[in-house]
Formats: C-alpha cells, sequence, structure tokens
C-alpha cells in the first residue's frame, strides 16, 4: 500500500484529492493548521466514512514551522508527496506579502529540505500555477512561456517553482511542477470569482441577497473543474522520469461572460449598462440592477488574460479535461442552490 502526504489537505485541491488516493487504496496523511474553530468540512465526509478510518490520517502542524514539519513527514513516511498548502489568494497576497512568501516560497524549501534530508526516493508534487505567466509575453502559454508574476502570490510561487527544479537537478529527487489554471468546485473558497458568482446568483434567486459586487469584469481565465485536474497531479508522480506539466482546458472566458452564464442558469438574462465602474449588469426582463463594479476588489496589479496549451499533458499522461466553463457553471451554481434552500428550510 502507497503512502501519500498532502499539505493543505483542508483546501479545495487537498480535499478531492485525498478521495481520490484513498479510492486508489493509498494511506492518505494530511498536514493540518490548529484552528479555533473546525476547517475540516471539505473532508468531513471522509473522516466520518468507516472505510477510512485505518487510512486517513491528520497531523497538526504547519508549513512555516520546519520542526513539526519533521516529525510528521517521518510519522507519514510518505511515498508520493503533494505540496499543496499555500496562502493561494492572489489579492490577499498584495495585503500579507511575507506570510504569502514564508509559506508559498519557504514552505516548500522547507519540504524539499527534509525530503532531501530523509526520503530522497519519495515522489514530490509542487502546486505551481498560472499565475507564473502573469503579465504573459505569448497566449496561449506553454511549459516554455517565460515567466512574469505580477503578485506576492506569483512571486512565492516562482521561487518555489525554481526550488522543486533545483532539487530535482542537484539531488536527483524525483519533483514535478503542475503549472495548473484556474479549477473550481462546489468547494472552492467564497471570495474566489467563480464561487462568488455562483453562491451571489444563487442567494438572489432565492431572495437572500440584492447584488453581485464585483471587480474587473474584463479579466479572462482558462477555467476548469477540479476533479479533472486532480487525476493529472497523480499522473505526474507516475511517470518514469521526473517533469514540469501544464494543466488547462484550452479556452479562456472573460469574468463578465461567467456572469452572464451563472445568470442564464437561473433563467435570468444580464444586459450590460455604462462602462468602467459605473457599468451594471441588469435583468433584461424586470430592469432590475444585479451586478455593480467596486474598485475595491481592484488589484494593484492584473493578470489580464491566461489561456493554457495542455499539449504535453495530453500527449505524455494521457491527460484531457473533461469538463467545459458551461457545464463548470451548471455545476457549481447548482450545488449553491441547493445549498441555499437547505440553509433556508432550517
Ligand atoms: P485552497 O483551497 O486555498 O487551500 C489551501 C490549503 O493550504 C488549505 O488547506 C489551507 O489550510 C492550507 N494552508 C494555508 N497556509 C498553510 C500553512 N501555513 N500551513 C499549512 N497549511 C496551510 O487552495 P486550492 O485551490 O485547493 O489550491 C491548492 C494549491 O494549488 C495552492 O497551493 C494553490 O496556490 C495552488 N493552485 C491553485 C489553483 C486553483 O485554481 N485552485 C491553480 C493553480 C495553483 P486551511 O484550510 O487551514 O486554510
Ligand atoms: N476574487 C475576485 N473577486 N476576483 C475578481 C472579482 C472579485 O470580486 N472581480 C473580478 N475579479 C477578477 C480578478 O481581478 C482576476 O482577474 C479574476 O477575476 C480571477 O480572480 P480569482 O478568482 O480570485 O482567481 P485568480 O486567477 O486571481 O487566482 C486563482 O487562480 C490561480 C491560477 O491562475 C487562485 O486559485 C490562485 O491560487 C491560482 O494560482
Amino acid at each position: 500500500m502507497k503512502h501519500a502526504f498532502i499539505t493543505g489537505i483542508t483546501g479545495q485541491d487537498g480535499s478531492y484529492l485525498t478521495e481520490f488516493l484513498l479510492e486508489k487504496d493509498y494511506k492518505v496523511h494530511g498536514l493540518i493548521r490548529r484552528s479555533s474553530s473546525p476547517n475540516t468540512s471539505r473532508i468531513s465526509h471522509l473522516l466520518d466514512d468507516p472505510r477510512w478510518k485505518e487510512r486517513l490520517f491528520l497531523h497538526e502542524g504547519d508549513l512555516g514551522d520546519s520542526s513539526n514539519l519533521l516529525r510528521i513527514v517521518e510519522e507519514a513516511s510518505p511515498d508520493e508527496i503533494y505540496n499543496l498548502a499555500a496562502m493561494s489568494h492572489v489579492k490577499v497576497s498584495f495585503q500579507v506579502p511575507e506570510y504569502t512568501g514564508n509559506i508559498g516560497a519557504l514552505g516548500t524549501i522547507r519540504l524539499l529540505e527534509i525530503i532531501r534530508a530523509q526520503f530522497p526516493k519519495a515522489r514530490f508534487y509542487q502546486a505551481s500555477t498560472s499565475e507564473l505567466f502573469g503579465k504573459v509575453f505569448e497566449t496561449p502559454q506553454t511549459e516554455l512561456t517565460p515567466f512574469h508574476p505580477r503578485s506576492p502570490y506569483g512571486v512565492a510561487k516562482l521561487y518555489a517553482y525554481w526550488a522543486c527544479i533545483n532539487y530535482r537537478e542537484a539531488y536527483d529527487l524525483y519533483a514535478c511542477n503542475g503549472i495548473l489554471f484556474n479549477h473550481e468546485s462546489p468547494r472552492r473558497g467564497e471570495t474566489f470569482v467563480p464561487r462568488k458568482i455562483s453562491l451571489a446568483v444563487s442567494r438572489i434567486k432565492m431572495g437572500l441577497q440584492e447584488e453581485l459586487v464585483l471587480g474587473n469584469l474584463d479579466a479572462k481565465r482558462d477555467w476548469g473543474y477540479a476533479r479533472d485536474f486532480i487525476e493529472g497531479m497523480w499522473l505526474m508522480l507516475q511517470q518514469p522520469k521526473a517533469d514540469d506539466y501544464l494543466l488547462a482546458t484550452g479556452k479562456t472566458t472573460s469574468v463578465r461572460r461567467f456572469v452572464e452564464l451563472a445568470f442564464q442558469y437561473i433563467g435570468i438574462e444580464i444586459e450590460w449598462q455604462g462602462k468602467g465602474i459605473d457599468e451594471v449588469g441588469i435583468d433584461r426582463k424586470s430592469g432590475k440592477t444585479l451586478v455593480r463594479v467596486s474598485t475595491e476588489f481592484f488589484r494593484p496589479a492584473e493578470v489580464d488574460i491566461l489561456l493554457g496549451n495542455a499539449s504535453k499533458a495530453k500527449s505524455m499522461l494521457g491527460w484531457i479535461p473533461q469538463t467545459s466553463v458551461e457545464n463548470l457553471v451548471q455545476i457549481m451554481v447548482e450545488a449553491d442552490l441547493k445549498k441555499c434552500k437547505s440553509t433556508a428550510s432550517t
């Protein structure tokens, strides 16, 4: 039986990856931060499932503290390590740049040092990101496109990206970067734009919210479904040789279009009026304003467009994403509507 160690097990990707690995017969160890209130909502269904009692273990610790990390990795004795922990919100990283670097950049080195010294045969996955491309040099982006990060988050991830390659080259570790484009799900944090939209649209439908207030409507992202991306992470660690791979859907969509699709799903057609921060999205039928813009959600530096070419992952790993952005919107709004209905009835 293989042992996996996951940092960031309580996050969106950590929860799907844990499900995936348990189904593949792994023993899964996860790093969990001490919190004054429960932070296991995304994995509580797994913790409560008697099938996984002997195969799922949580260890309290922090990627900022190498003393406890060493003990925990020794307890997990992993064959595979997935480093998913990070302060992952790009806008927030401008407010907490030092902390973002400590966890995203130095946290990765802390783990790599433990692997180098104690578990040189373990396989390592680093959660790299399309934010590395930032102010893009070319579209679509590939594994060969130069980087130009645009936030403290992106800069921290750049350090981690090169740390991963450096340890592979210097110490012959099996260490891979997964350069993942935006991937979403009903488990996505509520302040990332797709989830903010799906939740607001559901609450507006249920009469629980009046308006949705957003930042830059023109930003474009290559949005995929988180479940599709998890298998790609795992596949990267099953190859004869370590390498770096980009995972993306190959289609880009603006925030504005994502909003239109989400409202369409509840039967509302959005008409845009005005310009800049005075732009509003109106329900074409009732004339009611449902979407507004606020500078509160603008970033000091923006990533205007991301669009990935995942040909390498397709040909080398056989990885092909299954979910279109239209399906993704449907999955997310449906789940949030269900959630809002059950909250309203309790
Ligand atoms: P997420 O939902 O924000 O989860 C982040 C995880 O990291 C949470 O479990 C969080 O714990 C944990 N964490 C944060 N700081 C920590 C610390 N100091 N010590 C230990 N754990 C810590 O992120 P995600 O969407 O699942 O993404 C997973 C990884 O992929 C992240 O590194 C992200 O930057 C990267 N990535 C994500 C995307 C995407 O579109 N989702 C794309 C490219 C790359 P708490 O639950 O306690 O907060
Ligand atoms: N969060 C947020 N909130 N973003 C908004 C809003 C808003 O109200 N309005 C417009 N946006 C725009 C942002 O300016 C950005 O251009 C785009 O929507 C996407 O924002 P997020 O959903 O916050 O994601 P992100 O692209 O910045 O970062 C996510 O994807 C990266 C991969 O490209 C995160 O998951 C990162 O951790 C990940 O690396």
